[in-house]
């Protein structure tokens, strides 16, 4: 990892839509999953601020190019960022057809980290604020933001490109994912070695 500034990576982060072939090492890949969301006290609180600390937010990641890692999805376990598989099928070509636009970059990215959330908990938690029943939804799409930002600074950090995905079709994303209830997919960041 480059040792930069955090004004340096604010200063270099861009949107970055063409990678190279080359594989991303576990390690690296761990680094920026506990940029998102890793637990960083005792407490369980985390490298990114939560709404009353209900930390709605789950990590998947589809794996493509990364070294010692079959091709699948894993569910990311935010205590120690750990990777467990819960889909063997390479689901890159279905997951881009289900992104506006089908964009060659969920094809090409060495990985996919998709930022789930349970919007249910924060919508009761926050259910008596106006606007009611909105309020929680808000929260955690302000998370899954600060989440997304995290990441993306660490990825420049690593000498890597992303590019954040915001527009698919839930359903299918959910399906692929194989999200259980109350989760739903809210950003995919996809990540490579810059072309
Ligand atoms: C909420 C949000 C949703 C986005 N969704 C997409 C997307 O679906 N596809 C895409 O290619 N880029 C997407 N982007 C990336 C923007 O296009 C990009 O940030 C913008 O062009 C500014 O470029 P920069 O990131 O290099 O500053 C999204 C960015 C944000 C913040």
């Amino acid at each position: 990892m480059a040792d930069i500034t955090l004004t340096q990576a604010l200063s270099r982060r861009r949107t970055i839509r063409e990678f190279t072939n080359a594989a991303v090492s576990p390690e690296v890949l761990k680094r920026l999953a506990w940029a998102a969301q890793g637990i960083t006290d005792t407490e369980g609180k985390r490298t990114a601020p939560s709404a009353h600390a209900i930390h709605p937010l789950q990590l998947f990641v589809v794996a493509n190019r990364v070294d010692g890692l079959d091709q699948g999805v894993y569910e990311v376990d935010s205590l120690d960022s750990g990777l467990r598989m819960v889909n063997r099928a390479d689901v890159r070509p279905a997951l881009r057809r289900a992104a506006i636009g089908a964009p060659q970059w969920i094809a090409d990215a060495a990985f996919i980290v998709a930022i789930c959330a349970d919007m249910v908990t924060p919508s009761r938690a926050f259910a008596e604020q106006k606007p009611y029943g909105e309020r929680g939804v808000r929260y955690v799409y302000m998370e899954a933001g600060a989440a997304a930002q995290n990441l993306q600074l660490q990825a420049v950090a690593e000498g890597l490109g992303s590019v954040w995905v915001g527009g698919f079709n839930d359903e299918e994303t959910a399906n692929l994912l194989d999200l259980q209830t109350p989760l739903t997919p809210i950003i995919l960041l996809c990540v490579g070695y810059p072309a």
